[in-house]
């Protein structure tokens, strides 16, 4: 593990590159990288960095959504296979035929999306400004939100916004969360706060403490004081830095419905190994390349979104 590390390490400097980590990546792989965020943290370091190279230790789309914003750069994945159900779930033809089948409709996507999908998108979110975003609009703008209709609901609830059509789609990891062993463990640990991603379903969020993405539960686990103990409702990847953090409070992973799958964990995420991104650096491959057409148009619905962040001061 140490020969690894050091190796990334040489390799890093002799390319000119930065690793940028996702929360739900492994420990170890979090602990190699320049810069551990969320989705909006990290498209935006992706868009600054001076770097010649960015390792994305995360997934395809996090990997692309970097490229779109500097596409000068080499966007290596250690793994071409991490991929993201949610994405999956929104198909760039079937959403395009939706918004024809809808038209007049200002389109917001989530950014767990295909370049081909923010390509058809006007303006991009993540779980960080996924409300303001929507309340950027005025209040009777006819939205499309995809593809995930659990945040898709969150916001509309929030918002109250009638006009929003919302798509399909869900996170694998996110529908597995189980209410009752949630309320089982809350009946356990009565002093616990519950701590969830807006990926999760309602009746999940309406138990909960604080909904946030995960640098927002992340924030929200490290500077509470009215309790140490915390059940985290998104994967436990995240709990590695809360526990960096707050070393003194108590984390507590939800379980899956079945407690014997572990499909609590992304399996897309724990696909990137310090082999890999090793690997990766050495070979220069795989590389996230995309065709220049949807990369011009996906970039503009992200730069919106970066746009609408900065001046609400979200970023
Ligand atoms: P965050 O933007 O909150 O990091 O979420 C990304 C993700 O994939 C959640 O499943
Ligand atoms: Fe995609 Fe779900 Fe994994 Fe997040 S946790 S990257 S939404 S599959």
């Amino acid at each position: 593990m140490m020969a690894l590390k050091e190796k990334i390490e040489a390799l890093k400097r002799e390319r000119n590159a930065v690793i940028l980590a996702h929360y739900y990546t492994e420990g170890d792989v979090q602990d190699v990288a320049d810069f551990v965020g969320d989705s909006l943290a990290l498209s935006q370091k992706a868009a600054t960095t001076d770097a010649d190279v960015i390792l994305f230790a995360g997934v395809h789309f996090m990997g692309e959504t970097a490229k779109i914003l500097s596409p000068q750069k080499k966007v290596l994945m250690p793994d071409m296979a991490a991929g993201c159900s949610l994405a999956d779930s929104c198909r760039a033809e079937d959403f395009a035929a939706f918004i024809a089948a809808h038209p007049g409709h200002t389109v917001i996507s989530y950014v767990n999306t295909t370049a081909e999908v923010k390509a058809l998108t006007d303006i991009v979110c993540t779980s960080s400004n996924a409300v303001q975003i929507v309340e950027s609009l005025p209040k009777d703008e006819p939205i499309i939100f995809g593809p995930d209709r659990n945040l898709g609901n969150y916001i509309k609830n929030i918002t109250g916004r009638e006009n929003m059509l919302i798509w399909d789609g869900a996170c694998h990891v996110h529908e597995e969360f189980s209410l009752e062993k949630i309320l089982e463990l809350k009946k356990e640990y009565p002093q616990a706060k519950v701590l969830t991603h807006p990926e999760c379903k309602r009746p999940i969020i309406l138990v909960s403490d604080y909904v946030g993405s995960t640098a927002g539960l992340l924030k929200y686990a490290t500077e509470d004081t009215s309790t140490d103990t915390y059940i985290v409702v998104t994967e436990p990847g995240v709990l590695h830095q809360m526990k960096k953090a707050a070393p003194g409070k108590t984390f507590i992973p939800a379980p899956p419905m079945d407690s014997t799958c572990g499909c609590n964990n992304c399996s897309f995420m724990k696909l990137v190994t310090l082999r890999k991104m090793a690997d990766a650096l050495e070979r220069m491959e795989p590389e996230i390349v995309i065709p220049e057409v949807v990369r011009a148009k996906a970039e503009k619905s992200i730069r919106r979104m970066l746009d609408i962040s900065k001046k609400l001061g979200l970023i």
